[in-house]
Formats: structure tokens, sequence, C-alpha cells
């Protein structure tokens, strides 16, 4: 089985970079992750990187002139890993168009609603307000705008009367950690 190079971009925590570790582990996974790159050098998720013998890079913003020469930095750094798919896990930056471009159709989020609705922070929080009673998650491809692309897949989770905005997290990470790695899987056998 081809195993086809990836690149997962991560701002925190990583437990869904975990779960595509754990998926890339298998021999009949399509993928392997090539490189992990981290906008903020103390992200928890790098930690992975060295565990599992990734390569990882992780730059600052603040060290750029600005937010051009910041991507220009990643877009060269990464090239060399000719990437199948780009899989940003928890990054918290807006790419812009012009590195959007370099990967057509090659880029893809994960976001804890079920898009189009409750784009940006604090969905899980919004949901309950609105006392939805289905929540969910959605892999999507990425463009310049906010969780804005087409849609690859959406898993739906039910909404108890019961659940509060932390035990919503938990149920929809949980299925998160399902779909992305389903996500990868099916767009690198396309
Ligand atoms: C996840 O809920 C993801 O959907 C959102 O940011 C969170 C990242 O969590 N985009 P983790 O870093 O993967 O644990």
């Amino acid at each position: 089985m081809t195993k086809y190079p990836i690149g997962v971009f991560i701002s925190g925590r990583g437990s869904n970079l975990k779960s595509i570790i754990n998926a890339c582990s298998e021999l009949s996974f399509p993928g392997k992750i090539s490189i992990i790159f981290s906008d903020n050098p103390d992200a928890k998720g790098i930690e992975l990187a060295y565990e599992n013998n990734i390569d990882a890079i992780s730059l600052d913003v603040n060290d750029f002139k600005d937010k051009n020469d910041f991507e220009e930095e990643i877009l060269k750094l990464i090239e060399p890993y000719n990437l199948k798919l780009v899989c940003l896990a928890g990054y918290m930056k807006i790419l812009s168009k012009r590195f959007i471009d370099k990967f057509p159709g090659k880029i893809i989020n994960i976001h804890p609603s079920l898009l189009p609705k409750y784009k940006g922070l604090d969905t899980h929080r919004r949901a309950i307000e609105n006392k939805d009673s289905v929540s969910g998650c959605t892999v999507h491809y990425v463009n310049e705008n906010l969780d804005d692309g087409e849609i690859v897949v959406q898993k739906e989770v039910k909404i108890d009367s019961n659940d509060t905005e932390l035990t919503l997290a938990d149920k929809v990470l949980k299925e998160e950690h399902l779909i992305y790695p389903e996500a990868i899987k099916l767009l690198l056998k396309k």
C-alpha cells in the first residue's frame, strides 16, 4: 500500500494529530505524516512529533516582518516533503489565498460543529445556548474564508438536555478523532 506524505498543522493540544498518527501506523492506511508544523513553539502537540520520530517545524509569526513572510518561510520549509495533503488540526491561523493556491484541493480542516453552522470559536457554547438538539463535527476543504470550504465528511452528535459545553466538547471530540482519519483516507485514495 502506497503511503502518501501528509503534513499536519497544529497550534495546541494535538489530540486530532494523535488520531492521525495512530491511523497512519496502520499498514492499510494510505498516508504517513511527513511533517508537523506548529505556529506555536509551546504547542503540546509538538511533543507527539518527537515521541513518534516525525519531523517538526515550529515558527512564531512574531519573528517575521509580516504574515506573508511567515507563510513564505513555511512554504519553503515544507516544499521538500512534496505533500499530497495538508491537514489543519486545531491550527489557529487563517491561511492566505496565496498559500492555499500552492496546494489546490489539498488543504483540509476539522471543525467542531455542523458547518455551515457555527463557524469560528465557542461552537459548543453556541449550540447549547441555542438549545440545538444535535451538533457534530465537519472535515472540509480550506479556502481563504474562516471554516468555509466544501464539506468532505460530517458527523452528527446528539445533544442531551444535561449536556454542558464541556461534555458536548468531549462527545464531539471523540467523533472528530474518527472522522478526520476517515476523511484523509478517502481523499488520499481519490
Ligand atoms: C478541535 O476541536 C478541532 O475541531 C478544532 O480545534 C480543536 C483542536 O483540538 N479546529 P486538538 O488540538 O486536535 O486536540
